[in-house]
């Protein structure tokens, strides 16, 4: 309470006030000392003491002169206490409640402009990314043999060894399985025998067979893993696109034309197929496929060490065996299959010279397939 405003705490007689116009100018002096007292609420927890100070119950300014001026006036100055008590109440609470809005708006006020957004500051740019230059390549090559009617399946990349191996007409122990042997995984779903990561995308070529009888046209895209050891043409872990048609009287003029097909789909009118005599336990006859090189068109460059070609993938006749497998009748039906290298045919065709950049991750590398 200010020096001044001991006067609340004191009684009419003691303030001598005999007359209702000493009354009158007491209460004025109260008012301007309330008046200039506002400017001590600055916000929320000084408001709250301050209007404590004038209206608190007990000890509150307007309290104190209840009981100390409005108790001790006689009959005579009675009405003018009552009187100058009632306005002096209304105008504190009317003040008081004045300043607790206008702090209220200024904190609101302080705290709209902490949250107000620039717009005419420069944004964060969001880096986005690429489909990568191998998931381009393989939604290329499915888009061109959808064209030719060819459905798309998926498989397993963990393969029982039967279907990696026996089904595909390679038992154990005979020479042909070191083409593509590979680490074995034991476990306890294995049946029969061990488990794989498939080391081609052949296996679903009996998956399909012994769900769906002839006539078959299906294209299988994914990952396959080998033990080869990382150069500028390997991976170990790489992605095949799988080919097979199955139907009545398909013969390796049709198995020419599709691939040939295929070839100038996807690396141009200009580029040439050659074939070349091969051996695949599944396939009869077996074929490698070449691509006229890119990088030299067929002139003969480092990529294609010199030849003028680029092996694309490995292919051939269904092997008549391998329909025993899946109870199809050798006699009435003939198919032929095929197994691309995708991860090849997209640094062919972009003439890349090392297959190791698709794997590294390289931004910079990525970037410059958009
Ligand atoms: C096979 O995997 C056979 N399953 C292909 C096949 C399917 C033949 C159907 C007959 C009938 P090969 O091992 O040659 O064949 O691999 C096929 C293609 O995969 C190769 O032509 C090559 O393009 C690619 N390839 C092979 N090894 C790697 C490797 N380590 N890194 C990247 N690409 C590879």
């Amino acid at each position: 309470m200010t020096e001044k405003l001991q006067i609340v705490e004191r009684t009419l007689e003691q303030l001598g006030a005999t007359t209702p116009e000493r009354v009158a100018e007491l209460f004025t002096e109260v008012r301007a000392v309330f008046d200039r007292s506002m400017g001590a609420a600055t916000d929320e927890a000084s408001w709250k003491q301050w209007r404590d100070g004038w209206l608190g119950r007990t000890a509150g300014a307007l309290s104190l002169i209840t009981s100390q001026w409005l108790k001790s006036a006689g009959p005579a100055l009675k009405p003018s206490v009552g009187r100058g008590l009632n306005e002096l109440r209304g105008h504190i609470e009317r003040a008081i409640e004045e300043r607790r809005s206008a702090i209220e708006a200024q904190a609101a006020e302080r705290a709209a402009a902490a949250e107000r957004i620039d717009l005419t500051l420069p944004g964060i740019e969001r880096v986005i990314g690429t489909r990568h230059l191998v998931q381009q390549t393989l939604e290329e090559i499915q888009d061109i043999f959808l064209r030719l009617g060819y459905a798309i399946a998926e498989g397993p990349e963990i393969e029982t060894a039967y279907y990696n191996f026996e089904a595909l007409n390679i038992p154990e122990f005979h020479p042909a399985r070191e083409m593509w042997d590979t680490f074995y995984v034991g476990g306890p779903t294995a049946t029969p025998g061990k488990l794989v990561l498939r080391t081609h995308t052949s296996p679903m070529q009996i998956r399909i067979m012994e769900r769906q009888p002839p006539p078959v046209r299906v294209i299988v895209p994914g990952k396959v893993y080998r033990r080869d050891n990382p150069d500028a043409s390997h991976l170990f872990m790489f992605h095949q696109i799988e080919g097979l048609a199955v139907d009545r009287d398909l013969t390796f003029a049709d198995f020419k034309g599709t691939i040939e097909f295929f070839v100038r789909e996807f690396l141009g009118p200009k580029a040439r197929t050659r074939l070349r005599p091969s051996y695949f336990p599944f396939t009869e006859p077996s074929a490698e496929v070449d691509a006229t090189c890119v990088v030299c068109a067929g002139r003969g460059c480092r990529t294609c060490k010199q030849t003028g070609w680029f092996e694309i993938m490995g292919a051939g006749m269904v092997d008549p065996s391998v329909y025993g497998f899946v109870h199809y009748d050798a006699k009435k039906v003939s198919g032929f299959a095929f197994g691309m290298g995708v991860d090849r045919l997209a640094i062919l065709k972009h003439g890349i010279d090392d297959i190791q950049v698709l794997v590294q991750n390289d931004a910079r590398f990525l970037r410059q397939f958009p």
